[in-house]
């Protein structure tokens, strides 16, 4: 294997903050969003600045999601930062996703959503032709997926499963047949390929597997294909989220995916990857810091948290919103619940015993915690946690109902254990981590 290094960062959402970006609109709408638009360019330009500064590392990927909602300003601002990288030396390989082209983007002025220029599917080859498709050895036009070669004997195999609003995440017969022929060109020429998809191919955390717009549809499928045509790395965007997952196929062939957060929302990182001649891939994880933060926050991290909970807080609490009669009824009920109860009294009408430490935590707070803590990768609550504890009782006494849901859930002759699936979600019981981590390749 040739030696690698390279940066790995995705789903920059990257905003023209000139378009506009405030007023009532915009408040409310940043209510119930867990990442940030105003400040995005300010952020992601950090990061780059970063990158610059690094004169050891060419390579950049960045797999998707490159502006908040394909506003044609954003992409022609983020475009500028990248030209400005390719200058300082940098060789930058992205993919477009379903958040870069729109044709009725939007920007937030006096109080109201205000319409500004979209940017089409077609117009992205041109867009971004000199990060990518212009070292193209082979551009697949329908998806604008493209396979590259980004260092001797290397080459980046752009699979682009983002391309249309009607089949989100699939990568169909069509897509994997172009994708046969240049893995066998590349075997031919002695090359090795690693891969790059918006979505996840392996799902982040095993819940995700029940979530249809969480990973590529067909997944298994498209693991299974790209671990036995030789391919050992994807690396994907998508879901927000720090996570390193490992797939072995029938055949006995590993694949591993590398899922990356957004910069511009927590957990807020992206990655430093080297891999060595011996096929040792040492992962690295760095926090987006380095913006001026708004003074009423101590760090980046603070800042990208507050975010994340208050958005979920208030997502949740409109879901339970609205209605009528019985229903809203229903909802005012769940919502008083959810935002009052105390898993002290959750215990109780459980009839399940939880530790001490846990008992004044209110419920919402303790889901909030509980989404922060996955999304931020090495989930904490592994056996022996009162957390871990509290749920595994909690699952066991409710086994019943899970019961009755599994085999609805089990497809594709793969049986789903929902308590061992929840459990794994909760806690990293991976045996490395989902942030810094050395992985064997070849093992
Ligand atoms: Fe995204
Ligand atoms: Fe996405």
């Amino acid at each position: 294997m040739t030696p690698l290094k390279f940066y790995l960062l995705t789903d920059t959402h990257y905003f023209e903050e000139s378009l506009g970006a405030e007023g009532k609109a915009y408040e409310e709408y940043m209510k119930t969003e867990a990442f940030y638009l105003k400040e995005s360019s300010a952020i992601n330009k950090a990061v780059f600045q970063k990158l610059k500064d690094d004169k050891e590392t060419e390579i950049i990927i960045i797999p998707g999601d490159l502006s908040k909602d394909g506003e044609f300003e954003s992409h022609k601002s983020l475009i500028k930062e990248l030209n400005d990288l390719k200058d300082s030396g940098k060789k930058i390989f992205v993919l477009t996703a379903g958040h870069d082209f729109n044709e009725h983007g939007r920007s937030y002025k006096n109080d109201e959503f205000v319409p500004v220029k979209g940017t089409e599917f077609k117009e992205l080859y041109n867009l971004y032709y000199e990060f990518g498709y212009k070292e193209a050895l082979s551009v697949d036009e329908e998806t604008l997926s493209y396979i590259a070669e980004i260092a001797p004997k290397t080459r980046i195999l752009a699979l682009n499963c983002d391309s249309r609003r009607e089949c989100k995440g699939l990568i169909d017969e069509r897509l994997l047949t172009w994708s046969k022929e240049q893995l066998d060109k590349a075997k031919e020429d002695g090359a090795s390929v690693i891969a790059m998809c918006h979505y996840p191919i392996i799902p982040s955390v095993p819940v995700f597997d029940l979530v249809g717009d969480a990973h590529v549809k067909n997944w298994r499928e498209v693991a299974s294909f790209l671990a036995d045509n030789g391919v050992e790395l994807v690396l994907t965007g998508h879901m927000h989220i720090q996570s390193i997952n490992e797939f072995v196929t029938e055949k006995g062939n590993k694949l591993y995916d590398i899922c990356t957060a957004t910069t511009v929302g927590t957990p807020a990182k992206y990655r430093k990857i080297e891999i060595t001649e011996d096929g040792t891939m040492d992962v690295k994880s760095i926090n987006v810091d380095g913006f001026s933060l708004p003074s009423e926050f101590h760090s980046a991290e603070e800042f990208f948290d507050w975010r994340f909970k208050y958005a979920i807080k208030n997502k949740i609490n409109k879901i339970l919103e609205g209605g009528s009669g019985i229903v809203k009824l229903l909802k005012q009920l769940g919502s008083k619940v959810l935002n009052s109860i105390k898993l002290k009294t959750l215990a109780r009408l459980l009839f399940i015993k939880i530790d001490s430490s846990l008992k004044n935590v209110k419920l919402i707070d303790f889901a909030g915690d509980l989404a922060t803590a996955i999304f931020k990768g090495d989930m904490p609550y592994i056996k022996g946690t009162p957390e871990y504890d509290a749920i595994s009782k909690a699952l066991k006494r409710l086994s019943f109902i899970l019961k009755k849901l599994e085999p609805k859930l089990s497809k594709n002759g793969v049986n789903i254990n929902l308590t061992d699936m929840l459990l794994n979600t909760i806690g990293n019981n991976k045996g490395y981590s989902d942030n810094n981590a050395v992985i064997n390749l070849k093992g």
